[in-house]
Formats: C-alpha cells, sequence, structure tokens
C-alpha cells in the first residue's frame, strides 16, 4: 500500500499534487467560485466583516498563510489563533463573523471545542477538513473538503498543502461574495490556482540535493528557518516538521526579528534556512531577506536558501541553493514547503528515525 515507496511519508510527499488538484476540483463552475455543500451561502459570506481561523499544529500554519491571502484578496480583517488559545478566552465574535476550522482529522479536541465556543457566539463556522463526516464538519455550519486522500504518515504533508489549497479557496469564495474581486479577476485567480500541480510536481523533481543536504546535516545539533510574508509560516511548517521526525531543536523565525533576538543564537557551521521571496514580484522583501541572508553568512551560519529559478542575486550567500518554479508571490508556500519536508525526512532517515511514526505523537489528537 506503500506504492513502492519506502515510507507512507515519501508516498504522501510525492502524491502532494494531486491532494492540490483534487482540492481544486469541482469548485469553480466556469463563472464562480463554489464550496461545497452550500449550507454556507453566498448571501451568508457577503455580510461577513471579520475572520478566524483557528486550528492547531500545521493545520494553524496553514491558517497563517490564509491570513496574507484572504487580506489581500477580500480587505477583511483575518485574525488566526491556536485553537487550544482561542477556546479558553473571550474573543470578540458575532454572528458577521466567519470562523474557519481548519483540521485534517476533523476531530482534534482543542479544535472542536473551539468550533463550539465560536457556535455559542452566534459566529459562523466553515470547517475546511480532510475527513468526510467526521465531527468538526457535523458541529459546522457549512465545510470545504480538502481531498488529500487518507494520510498515513503522523507528520502532515499532502493534508497540509491541501488546506493551504482550501484556504485560499475560502479567500476567493469570499471575495467574490464582497465584490472585492471582479468575477474576471476571481476566474483568473481560479486559473492560476490550477497551475500549482504542476509546479508542485516540478518541485519534486529537484530535491535530490535536498535529500543529499539532509543526510549531510544530520549530526547538526539544531536548524533554524527564517522568513518573510507567505515565507514565514513556510518556516513554522519547517521547524516543526523537523522537530517531530527528527527530534532536533529547530525553530522558524520571521526574518525581521533576527535583530530583536535570535541573531544570538547564530554560531559557526549551523544550518540556517532562509525562504526567500521573488526578486521580480516582491523587491523590497527580496532585498531585506538578501541582507539577512548576508548577516547571517557573516556570522558563520551555514547558509541554505529556498528561492525562485533565475534568482542570481541570492547566489553568492547561499552556501545550498535551492531553486524552484516560479509562482504568484501568495502561492509560493505550495512550492517552497516541500523541500522542507523533504529536508526534515531525509535528516530523520539518517538519524535512523521511523519517519511515519514519530515518538510521542498521534496522527488524530482527540484529547488536549
Ligand atoms: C504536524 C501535524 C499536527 C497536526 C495537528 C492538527 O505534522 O500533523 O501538527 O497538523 O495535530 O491536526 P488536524 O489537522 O487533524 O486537526
Amino acid at each position: 500500500e506503500k506504492g513502492g515507496y519506502p515510507t507512507f511519508m515519501d508516498k504522501e510527499i510525492a502524491e502532494q499534487p494531486a491532494a492540490v488538484r483534487q482540492t481544486l476540483q469541482g469548485h469553480f463552475d466556469g463563472l464562480r467560485i463554489v464550496l461545497d455543500e452550500q449550507r454556507l451561502g453566498e448571501d451568508e459570506l457577503r455580510t461577513v466583516d471579520k475572520v478566524f481561523v483557528v486550528a492547531c499544529g500545521s493545520a494553524f500554519h496553514s491558517g497563517l498563510v490564509a491570513k496574507y491571502a484572504i487580506e489581500h484578496w477580500t480587505r477583511l480583517p483575518v485574525e488566526v489563533e491556536l485553537a487550544s488559545e482561542f477556546r479558553y478566552r473571550d474573543p470578540v465574535l458575532d454572528r458577521d463573523t466567519l470562523v474557519v476550522a481548519v483540521s485534517q482529522s476533523g476531530e482534534t479536541a482543542d479544535t472542536l471545542e473551539a468550533v463550539r465556543h465560536a457556535r455559542r457566539q452566534r459566529a459562523r463556522v466553515l470547517a475546511v477538513c480532510n475527513t468526510n463526516g467526521s465531527q468538526i464538519p457535523r458541529e459546522s455550519d457549512g465545510v470545504l473538503y480538502t481531498h488529500a486522500g487518507p494520510e498515513v504518515g503522523v507528520a502532515s504533508t499532502k493534508a497540509f498543502l491541501a488546506q493551504v489549497t482550501a484556504n485560499y479557496l475560502v479567500g476567493l469564495a469570499l471575495a467574490q461574495a464582497r465584490g472585492t474581486k471582479y468575477p474576471d479577476e476571481v476566474a483568473r485567480e481560479f486559473a492560476t490556482l490550477q497551475e500549482m500541480p504542476a509546479a508542485v510536481e516540478q518541485t519534486l523533481e529537484l530535491m535530490d540535493p535536498v535529500r543529499e543536504l539532509g543526510r549531510e546535516i544530520g549530526g547538526s545539533r539544531a536548524v533554524l528557518f527564517l522568513g518573510r510574508h507567505v515565507g514565514y509560516p513556510v518556516a513554522l511548517e519547517g521547524a516543526l516538521k523537523l522537530k517531530e521526525l527528527a527530534y532536533m531543536h529547530a525553530e522558524g523565525f520571521a526574518a525581521g526579528e533576527l535583530k530583536h533576538g535570535p541573531i544570538a543564537l547564530i554560531e559557526e557551521g549551523l544550518p540556517v534556512v532562509v525562504v526567500t521571496p521573488s526578486p521580480k514580484s516582491m523587491p523590497l522583501l527580496h532585498a531585506k531577506l538578501l541582507s539577512n541572508i548576508r548577516e547571517i553568512q557573516a556570522r558563520g551560519a551555514r547558509t541554505i536558501v529556498i528561492s525562485e529559478e533565475g534568482d542570481d542575486t541570492v547566489a553568492p550567500f547561499a552556501d545550498v541553493l535551492v531553486s524552484l518554479p516560479r509562482v504568484p508571490s501568495l502561492l509560493q508556500p505550495l512550492v517552497a514547503t516541500v523541500p522542507l519536508q523533504v529536508l526534515a525526512a531525509e535528516i530523520a532517515r539518517s538519524r535512523g528515525y521511523d519517519i511515519d511514526k514519530p515518538r510521542n505523537l498521534a496522527k488524530s489528537v482527540t484529547v488536549e
């Protein structure tokens, strides 16, 4: 059932183009974005004036990505919160608040309680979920299913990419309902999303050097991950994968925070993975990242730079350069996450660990 792959995780990483493709399937009817089960119709989306995304772990990171896209496309304020925090505080919600609860399993205890907490305050709840008929969609007002297929590896890979994809659809559905994007713009954004499975496929073909790097740095004490904009949640996701799988100290930071503390961690030989934005579409942020890379390299870090193909300005400061296909900036997480998954898997393997079943973790966290 591993389809010729050594582990489920390897298989699921390889299935990511299909996970993205299937999650998009059926959600555009030629004119408009359509969500599943129209329990939350366009009329209801039109009056939304605030969005919360609540989730745990990787699903939370997918929500952080969503914030950049949804705010940009809809001009609605978006808050992203860990379900375990949201459920125990007094968030400001009313009937015009849309709470998006993201969960692969649909059974995560904290996310389920966050849904109940939101509904008690009459907020509308949309579940983004990978498991048909699970509890979170059952208790929500509407559901958008991710179609990643069953995920067996405990560390989330294809389900995460499917969550990121589904969250973009939520953003486009809101933009369409609110009229912050013209119908032809929504259609164009959807068409761009449809090009992403091919971009993920191309990315997968570029992973041999990343595997080699993983074997090489398996003995490191720690790895840091830096990013800005949507590259920041990608950095957090990369660090989480490495903690889970390789039991290593790993931290993700917003690169702009370096000088506010984390730069003190940089020492000779420390691997630092930097997710850089496109120099063409985000020249300002790209320049900031470039200077961050120079700073850490000057202090002895081993820089592993995830960049866009054709970006030769970063090359002189990259000890290892991973060039990925060019995609629109907001969609970069769909490609940039892949090398970080592969790196974590390979480091863990080189340390002799079972990457499908990391210690102390369960696939579905139904107790707090
Ligand atoms: C990370 C991972 C976990 C889950 C989290 C939420 O690789 O798998 O962090 O993302 O436990 O699970 P779901 O999405 O089922 O609510």
